[in-house]
């Protein structure tokens, strides 16, 4: 088998994407072959020494095709090592450390399916005029409003950076 890792994300916003891509070109620094691609597209991992799966999360959920990803794979991806990371606008909150621990449940269902080596937490992106439900930018501009989140992006490259660098060994072990 050959020594590429596989990064995969599910993104609805495209915030998740460029975390993905960030991962990839870190591990890809790192001496590694990677390919980043949507989950949507991927059919086969056994061209992948090991796998790196990630999405957005909406309502404390990874999103439904990341989910229908893990099920579909799992068998193969119980024989590689996985990591998983999420990006989510918990973690954009001022007193965000305070909410890490509760985030991190939100992979539960993942671990369920598949244990990874390690996971990844990130901050992500908020603009409200992308969203395509009526309630839902409702919901978020009151959370703007009443000072929950700030739109914009959040994304913490560096956190994002030093993840995938303490991925690598795990990943190509
Ligand atoms: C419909 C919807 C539901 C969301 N639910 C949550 C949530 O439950 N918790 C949270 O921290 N962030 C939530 N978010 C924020 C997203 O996780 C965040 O904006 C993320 O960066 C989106 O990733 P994407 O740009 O790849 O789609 C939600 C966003 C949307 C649009």
């Amino acid at each position: 088998m050959s020594d590429k890792i596989l990064v995969c994300y599910a993104s609805q916003a495209g915030s998740t994407r460029g975390v993905a891509e960030a991962i990839g070109k870190t591990l890809n620094e790192g001496g590694a072959q990677v390919d980043v691609r949507p989950m949507q597209e991927v059919q086969d991992l056994a061209a992948y020494r090991a796998v790196v799966a990630g999405s957005a999360v909406h309502g404390g959920e990874w999103l439904p095709e990341a989910i229908h990803f893990m099920r579909t794979h799992r068998a193969t991806l119980t024989q590689k090592p996985f990591a998983a990371f999420l990006v989510c606008m918990t973690l954009s909150m001022r007193n965000a450390d305070k909410y890490r621990e509760h985030v991190a449940t939100w992979l539960e269902p993942v671990r369920a399916l598949v244990r990874p080596v390690s996971e990844g937490l990130f901050a992500g992106a908020l603009d409200i005029r992308t969203i395509p439900s009526f309630g839902d930018r409702l919901k978020f501009r009151l959370s703007v409003v009443f000072g929950f989140w700030k739109e914009g992006d959040h994304r913490d490259w560096n956190a994002i950076r030093a993840w995938a660098n303490t991925a690598r060994p795990l990943l190509l072990r």
